[in-house]
């Protein structure tokens, strides 16, 4: 018996020229030894892709992804998370108006997990920012969106979304309470008409009679509190207190591999990684949060004319799909990736991309973007050959002449990143998901 498994199809688009992209296997099943992908008795399963389909093209595939059933969520107590900063992270700035508050983050959580907030009931926003995936999806390179439409670009990781000023690759929005309702009404993406078609469809489901109320007070459900606890719930997902941490700010000198320190040295001297991911006296973001071009964007732009790619839709069965059969489910215009340009309409901003947090880096793969390098082995070989040259490259960088062994202590230092993130994994399982939507009557829209 084939057990029912938390995986789905794994074709990734790229937007760069609307080619369906498969994760290579080989890749797989490097990230899920780095993600120390755990089966069995051991206890709960809090990281790896639910699927391992290492050898999903053969026919004698056989899945070993877990029951839905079996995901045995624990809650935490994520105020107390919140309060009690892990180490390395500075205090967690929380807006005024929006105070963090256990009901508040509780009716967050729901909304996050809840496929109904899509047009036709099937897609969360826990589908794209899975939570044992690193809150992002190691298994596409770009997000597919509802009806297998191509949202073109990475699922960024929401670990310590929190502390972020700018969101999005190209630093587009500035709080997550502004950010909240772009996916739900981006047609790409979760696909409503309009906020007041989701807004008429919740107050429909009973199961959030009083919720908001408890949360909100007189101000109950309305367009503002479903944002405000969407962000409640994404400002709570902090993780940190890695052995970099522990290390560097807790002094313990054990906490860290000699690889990894040696790495440090690199990536905050010779290597200059520092210089954009920057790490503070008494805390570290890992991100300027600036936008640089460090040759990503423009890669993909200049690259040859996309052939057809197979696509897996079942072990043994394959399809070649023609990238213009892919333009035909896109956004019209988002064929090329300009970055800060489709922004600011500035040429110089072409293939800008906000510097992503290197925090719990090793859980969110693939990389950049575009999901364009899969592993951090790639992305150090990447800057050691002095990213991609163009026009509007980054001075910074540049060829980096990094031996064999340099290159694996880098690794080693971005391995040593990874905090403590199972208390937030077991506590996203304790939401409902699976059979949400399938009381949700499609027929009779409000
Ligand atoms: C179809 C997949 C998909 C769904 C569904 C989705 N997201 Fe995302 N999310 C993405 C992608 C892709 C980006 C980056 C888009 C960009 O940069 O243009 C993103 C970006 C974000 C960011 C910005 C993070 C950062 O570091 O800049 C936040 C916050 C976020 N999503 C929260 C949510 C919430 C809340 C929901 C549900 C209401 C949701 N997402 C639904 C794919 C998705
Ligand atoms: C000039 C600023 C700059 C410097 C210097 C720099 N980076 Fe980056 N880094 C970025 C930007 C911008 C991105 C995102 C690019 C994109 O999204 O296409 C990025 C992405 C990454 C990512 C991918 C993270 C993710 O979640 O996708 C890793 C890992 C990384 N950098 C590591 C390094 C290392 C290691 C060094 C030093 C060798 C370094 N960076 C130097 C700006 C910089």
């Amino acid at each position: 018996m084939r057990p029912r498994g938390l995986s789905r199809l794994a074709p990734g688009c790229t937007r760069g020229h609307g080619v369906v992209r498969l994760l290579a296997p080989g890749f797989l099943a490097v990230a899920f030894s780095a993600l120390g992908f755990a089966v069995g008795a051991a206890g709960p399963v809090t990281d790896g892709p639910g699927d391992y389909k290492g050898s999903y093209d053969s026919p004698d595939y056989v899945t070993r992804s877990f029951s839905l059933e079996s995901r045995i969520g624990k809650k935490a107590d994520l105020l107390a998370i919140v309060r009690d900063t892990p180490l390395g992270l500075p205090p967690l700035p929380v807006p005024e108006n929006n105070p963090l508050t256990r009901e508040k983050v509780e009716l967050g959580r729901k909304l996050f997990f809840d496929r109904r907030l899509s047009l036709n009931g099937t897609q969360s926003c826990a589908m794209c920012h899975i939570p044992e995936q690193g809150f992002t999806n190691n298994e596409l390179a770009t997000a597919v969106g509802l009806e297998g439409r191509d949202v073109g670009r990475n699922s960024p990781t929401l670990y310590n979304v929190g502390y972020k000023t700018r969101l999005f690759h190209d630093a587009r929005e500035s709080t997550l309470e502004q950010q909240a309702w772009q996916p739900m009404i981006n047609p790409l993406e979760m696909a409503n008409p309009s906020i007041g078609w989701v807004m008429a469809k919740l107050r429909e489901f009973e199961d959030y009679d009083g919720l908001f109320e408890s949360a909100f007070g007189e101000r109950g459900m309305d367009m503002n509190t479903v944002a405000e606890a969407l962000a409640s719930y994404q400002r709570t997902l902090l993780a940190a207190d890695s052995p970099f941490d522990r290390w560097y700010y807790g002094q313990d000198a054990e906490a860290m591999s000699e690889s990894a320190q040696r790495g440090f040295e690199l990536f905050s001297g010779k290597a200059g990684c520092s210089g954009c991911h920057t790490i503070g006296e008494d805390h570290a973001l890992f991100t300027d949060e600036q936008l640089h071009n460090i040759g990503t964007g423009y890669e993909r732009a200049m690259a040859p004319a996309p052939t057809p790619r197979p696509v897996t839709l079942a072990p043994g069965v394959f399809v070649m799909v023609d990238p213009d059969v892919v333009a035909m489910v896109s956004a019209p215009g988002s064929g090329n990736d300009l970055g800060r340009y489709e922004v600011t309409g500035d040429v110089d901003d072409r293939w800008h991309y906000k510097t992503p947090s290197l925090r719990n880096v090793a859980l969110t793969a693939p990389y950049m973007h575009d999901g364009s390098l899969l592993t951090l082995e790639e992305v150090v070989a990447f800057y050691n050959r002095g990213g991609v040259p163009n026009p509007l490259l980054d001075p910074r960088i540049r060829p980096l002449g990094l031996s064999e062994q340099e290159e694996a202590d880098l690794l080693a230092f971005l391995e040593a990143l990874t905090g403590d993130y199972r208390p937030l994994v077991l506590d996203a399982f304790v939401a409902p998901i699976g059979d949400v939507g399938s009381r949700y009557d499609d027929s009779s829209p409000p």
